[in-house]
């Protein structure tokens, strides 16, 4: 199988890339090192795949990219690009969103049309629900994102459908919820956590903790990712969770128990943007798609801490 994924040199897209190859198919990424953080970073990401003889790396910005001949003869799409973060996407940063979020997968989906792909899988975010009374959020709930970001990822998902319902395109969306493992991006909570407490820093909370996250494992995200490609109904939206809802007061306490700290808390005001709650209603996913998480938060963070220890030399 030969495939596309863009945003190859990200957390995600970086470990998407390592599964497939070992399940011998052939990788082509595409990836334009923003700066959201450092491209250094981003290498290490790719260290073992760039070894691969079945992988090459394309590096250009998807709205300039020579799509047409980069997806000649690839079966499937996965579409990780983005320029994520909830809390940098308002102001002028806003710019930023609409073209690496809304114009780069329109660019690509017009690219996908009249063509011969298994399927294009989509990722968008559990931030397209925002502040949601009914929890778990079920992907019928209310669609009112609370960040500039959410609003970029519902209109990608709107555009997956729409491609899909008027060309044919077989695109599959998957809600990410909070996704954390070895490689996270440095701007989220746990790797935060964990640069500030190897430096023994206070922890910044915004609010006072009790907010909860349904935190998924990286190595479940992509087995729902790969999953999607094989089973995903074209045209559908899957909520991809970890499972569990832990708030965050409970996450740091069992990241510090991992590390023996006593951390200093530093309570912050809530950023504007941040949902209150997220838990995932992930029965759809695992009727459809067979996904079923397999990494509780104890162990997940273990893996974190264990492959932060060794990557930071600690
Ligand atoms: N990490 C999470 O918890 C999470 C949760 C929900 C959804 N998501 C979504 O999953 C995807 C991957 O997230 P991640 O955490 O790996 O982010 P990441 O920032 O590590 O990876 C995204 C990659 O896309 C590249 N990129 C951005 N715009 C591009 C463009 N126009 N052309 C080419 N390359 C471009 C960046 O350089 C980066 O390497 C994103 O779509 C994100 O919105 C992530």
């Amino acid at each position: 199988m030969q495939c596309l994924i863009t945003g190859a040199a990200g957390f995600i897209g970086s470990h998407l890339c390592e599964r497939l190859l070992a399940a011998g198919a052939r990788v082509i990424g595409i990836d334009c090192f923003t700066d959201f953080y450092p491209r250094q970073i981003k290498e290490r990401n790719l260290a073992t795949v760039r070894t691969h003889s079945a992988f090459t790396l394309h590096e250009a910005n998807l709205l300039e990219a020579p799509l047409p001949s980069l997806l000649r003869n690839v079966e499937v799409v996965f579409h990780l690009a983005a320029q994520a973060g909830v809390r940098t996407s308002w102001g002028r940063e806003f710019a930023t969103y609409t073209n690496c979020n809304i114009l780069a997968t329109q660019r690509l989906l017009e690219a996908c049309r009249d063509r011969r792909l298994r399927r294009v899988v989509v990722a968008s975010s559990s931030s397209v629900y925002g502040d949601c009374d009914e929890l778990p959020l079920r992907e019928e709930s209310p669609l009112r994102p609370v960040s500039p970001y959410g609003i970029t990822k519902l209109a990608t998902e709107h555009l997956a459908s729409l491609y899909a319902s008027k060309f044919t395109v077989p695109v599959v969306s998957l809600r990410y919820f909070t996704v954390y493992g070895p490689r996270q991006r440095p701007d989220m909570a746990f790797s935060r956590f964990l640069q500030r407490l190897a430096r023994d820093e206070p922890l910044e909370i915004y609010g006072d903790g009790t907010q909860t996250r349904d935190f998924t494992y990286i190595d479940d995200i992509i087995d729902a990712t790969v999953r999607s490609a094989e089973r995903g109904l074209a045209g559908a939206v899957y909520n991809i969770g970890g499972g569990s809802r832990v708030s965050l007061n409970e996450a740091i306490e069992t990241l510090t128990a991992q590390l023996k700290k006593a951390p200093h808390l530093l309570h912050q005001a809530p950023q504007v943007g941040d949902m209150r709650h997220t838990f995932a209603d992930i029965t759809k996913a695992q009727a459809e798609l067979q996904y079923t998480p397999r990494v509780p938060l104890a162990e997940g963070l273990r893996r974190q801490v264990e492959w932060f220890l060794l990557s930071s030399g600690g």
